[in-house]
């Protein structure tokens, strides 16, 4: 992906891609999908892909034997499989922040020999059995808070990759929670989440574990200030050592903040904050669900990161995954992708992979500085079904727009009884959408023809999790090496922070508002006269 000559229409002027345009125009732009599976009688069967125990019906997408040919070749062109090996073999890849991406090392065996000369990959086993050793001793009893009473409640207190890991993982796996241990997230920055649970937990038996890669995010910084100051009046300062854990690049700062060198968890600067749930940012899942599932969720992604640096373009499942995304963005223009989870305990699976994608995707700049010539992966968004089939799919059903899918569905769930509607569900939806139906009735007419894929797995496991979070990061990664683009860094968020910053000191000091944007300034007087008649 880098040290490469990009031409300035890259990758709009590769030999695959201009096929592979001209292919949907004379192929594929005035035909159905429904219409593919008539003339295809093997479709159901052929378009499916296997990966560790994760099945991709990819068949409901318009595209057909030649277009498969044209994604193998687009990504041979573009180079990715050498991408992919730079990524892991610890090449600079982050090449905007000098830094190689090693979520891979974070669940790889010592024998996998990713990229071990990597100043602290070395350090990965030994943190994980410093986890082990304090998770045990959690379960045991023998960790206990200030007063001698045991912990009975985790708080983590992060934001953005530091938070939407754990949360969607800690409920994900609920049927695998340890008793007597409850994990809860505070990641908002105007205290009211945290104020809201300090007064609901008790607090001689809570953990606060301080998730931050940079330890220096404001939300999370206030929140655990906040949370510290509780502590300190109600138990003295001697309860700080005993009730804040940290996680983070920056050991200096955990230390400024009192946390005892045994609580601090040192993370690797190349690690991505979007991508640290196998880092210790998973210590509160750990926590929560015991550090042998840990492992095993390790274990689930190492399964997959394997299975995308070998298998053959054609089989492989995040660059199949990408390719379609690719498709159907640049090429039939679709604008936003929904992920839909046929599981309650999923929940929170799209928000997390919002992040991952839109944080990774949304560039305008490739890596050899120049503007990109094409959409960069669009809205990712979704939810739960069944609730979103009460609110949004009428959109997805008879919007203007067509919006590609992509269901979520483990087989088993909690109770299997109840569960043989929700999967009902699940294949009604994707069929009515690709489908459709006629009526006499305009209103009621679903012109079908819509994009979907579909993951099915035998149930939520550890193992399953961590091959679903491997298979949709190495998503993100391949379509980055075709858009040319770095997934790793994040600098659009930085000008909201800095202004976020000086017009904080503006209202609060309420001093007069230096900047020029005459809509703020109007905004900062609204407030003010709010304020005053309150
Ligand atoms: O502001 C965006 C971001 O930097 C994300 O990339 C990151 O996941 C989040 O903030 C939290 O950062 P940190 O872990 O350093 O607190």
């Amino acid at each position: 992906m880098i040290k490469r000559h990009l031409n300035r229409r890259y990758p709009l002027d590769l030999d695959a891609w201009k096929s592979l345009k001209a292919h949907y125009l004379s192929d594929l732009k005035n035909t159905t999908i429904p219409s593919l599976f008539q003339s295809e009688g093997n479709r159901a069967s052929d378009l499916l892909l296997e990966a560790a125990e994760l099945k991709l019906d990819y068949s409901k997408n318009l595209l057909n034997n030649k277009t498969l040919k044209l994604f193998a070749m687009l990504l041979k062109e573009a180079k990715v499989k050498e991408s992919v090996e730079r990524m892991f073999s610890g090449e600079n890849i982050n090449a905007s922040e000098k830094k190689p991406a090693l979520h891979m090392a974070l669940r790889s065996k010592l024998s996998d020999q990713i990229a071990l000369n990597i100043e602290g990959v070395d350090n990965v086993w030994s943190t994980q059995e410093r986890m082990e050793g304090f998770v045990s001793a959690l379960h045991s009893g023998d960790v206990s808070g200030c007063t001698g009473k045991n912990i009975k409640n985790i708080v983590n207190i992060g934001i953005g990759g530091s938070e939407l890991g754990p949360s969607m993982s800690i409920l994900a796996l609920r049927d695998y929670w340890v008793k007597d241990i409850k994990c809860h997230s505070v990641s908002n920055g105007d205290g009211i989440e945290l104020l809201d649970l300090l007064s609901e937990i008790e607090l001689e038996e809570t953990l606060f574990i301080i998730s931050s890669k940079s330890f220096s995010t404001k939300e999370t910084i206030d929140n655990a200030i906040i949370a510290r100051s509780v502590m300190e009046g109600r138990f003295g300062s001697r309860s700080i050592k005993h009730h804040f854990m940290g996680i983070s690049v920056n050991k200096k700062a955990m230390h400024e903040f009192g946390i005892q060198a045994d609580y601090q968890y040192k993370i690797a600067d190349w690690v991505g904050g979007r991508f640290s749930l196998c880092s210790a940012i998973g210590l509160s899942l750990a926590c929560i669900i015991g550090m042998q599932n840990f492992r095993k969720f390790l274990e689930g992604a190492r399964t997959m990161d394997m299975h995308f640096r070998q298998a053959p373009y054609a089989d492989n499942m995040p660059m199949m995954l990408a390719m379609i995304a690719i498709f159907n963005t640049n090429i039939i223009g679709s604008h936003s992708q929904a992920i839909l989870t046929y599981n309650t305990r999923l929940r929170l699976f799209p928000a997390y992979l919002q992040q991952l994608h839109m944080e990774s995707l949304g560039k305008s700049t490739r890596i050899d500085g120049e503007k990109v010539c094409l959409d960069t992966g669009g809205v990712i968004w979704g939810g739960a079904a069944s609730d979103g089939q009460h609110s949004f799919y009428q959109l997805l059903h008879q919007g203007t727009q067509s919006i590609p899918i992509d269901f979520i569905l483990p087989v088993s769930a909690v109770s299997q009884r109840d569960n043989y509607y929700n999967q009902a569900n699940c294949l009604a939806q994707s069929e009515a959408l690709m489908d459709g139906s006629l009526s006499e009735r305009k209103e009621q007419i679903h012109v079908g023809d819509r994009s979907s894929n579909t993951i099915l797995f035998d149930r939520i496991s550890p193992e399953i999790l961590g091959q679903l979070v491997a298979l949709y990061e190495h998503k993100v990664f391949v379509q980055a090496s075709i858009y040319g683009i770095n997934p790793f860094d994040q600098y659009g968020v930085e000008l909201g922070k800095k202004l976020a910053d000086s017009l904080a000191e503006t209202i609060e000091k309420e001093m007069p508002y230096k900047g020029k944007n005459l809509s703020t300034k109007k905004l900062i007087e609204l407030i003010r006269d709010s304020e005053k008649d309150r």
